[in-house]
């Protein structure tokens, strides 16, 4: 019974609006300038589209929580545990450690043109970290994992540099990567031990 008349009443009220929006007078240079900034508006979006799409950067989307005044007590980010390693799936995994003034292993090999997965974890304040032509940028934030996937394409050393100020030292916190060309690269044997035997 109630649907009979809403239906002619939307109707009138959606012809109005559209009638209403004809009436406006819209000025050229005005009309000109809409049509720009929708264009900026557009080319922004379709950026943010392709790169999410195509170059693989996203936000952060996950969250998940680590305690970074106990780091060296986590099984996962203890001093034995970091750097890289091939899981049972062959995934490469690479744990890291961000604190004043370094990344923590100060230096790692991996294989090129092989998906990496890399987490990050403060163990003081936040930091940021950042390798030149890649994908590779996020906010290490204290007490959560930041977990980003990349690739390179080509060997080479690469920098990983820390681009959120975090102190005096902010500006000499960097460390290095070695890409090492796919077929020549070996994983590292190392096991990963759980108990802190060799303290380094
Ligand atoms: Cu760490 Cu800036």
């Amino acid at each position: 019974m109630q649907t009979e008349p809403i239906k002619p009443k939307y109707d009138q009220l959606l012809r109005d609006f559209v009638a209403q929006l004809r009436a406006i007078h819209i000025d050229q240079l005005e009309r000109k300038w809409i049509t720009l900034s929708m264009l900026v508006v557009g080319l922004f979006v379709g950026i943010i589209t392709i790169d999410a799409f195509f170059h693989g950067v996203n936000p952060p989307s996950k969250v998940e929580t680590v305690d970074s005044a106990s780091l060296h007590l986590n099984k996962e980010f203890a001093e034995d545990n970091l750097g890289v390693q091939v899981d049972a799936k062959g995934n490469v995994i690479i744990r890291m450690v961000a604190g004043r003034y370094t990344f923590f292993p100060k230096h790692i090999s991996v294989p090129s043109e092989t998906p990496l997965t890399f987490r990050w974890v403060s163990m003081d304040v936040l930091h940021g970290v950042h390798i030149p032509m890649t994908n590779m940028s996020t906010m290490i934030v204290p007490g959560y994992v930041a977990e980003i996937t990349t690739t390179f394409p080509k060997p080479g050393d690469y920098p990983v540099l820390c681009n959120e100020y975090c102190g005096l030292g902010h500006n000499h916190m960097w460390s290095n990567i070695s890409v090492i060309a796919k077929e020549d690269w070996k994983a590292p044997v190392k096991a990963p031990a759980k108990g802190g035997s060799n303290n380094e």
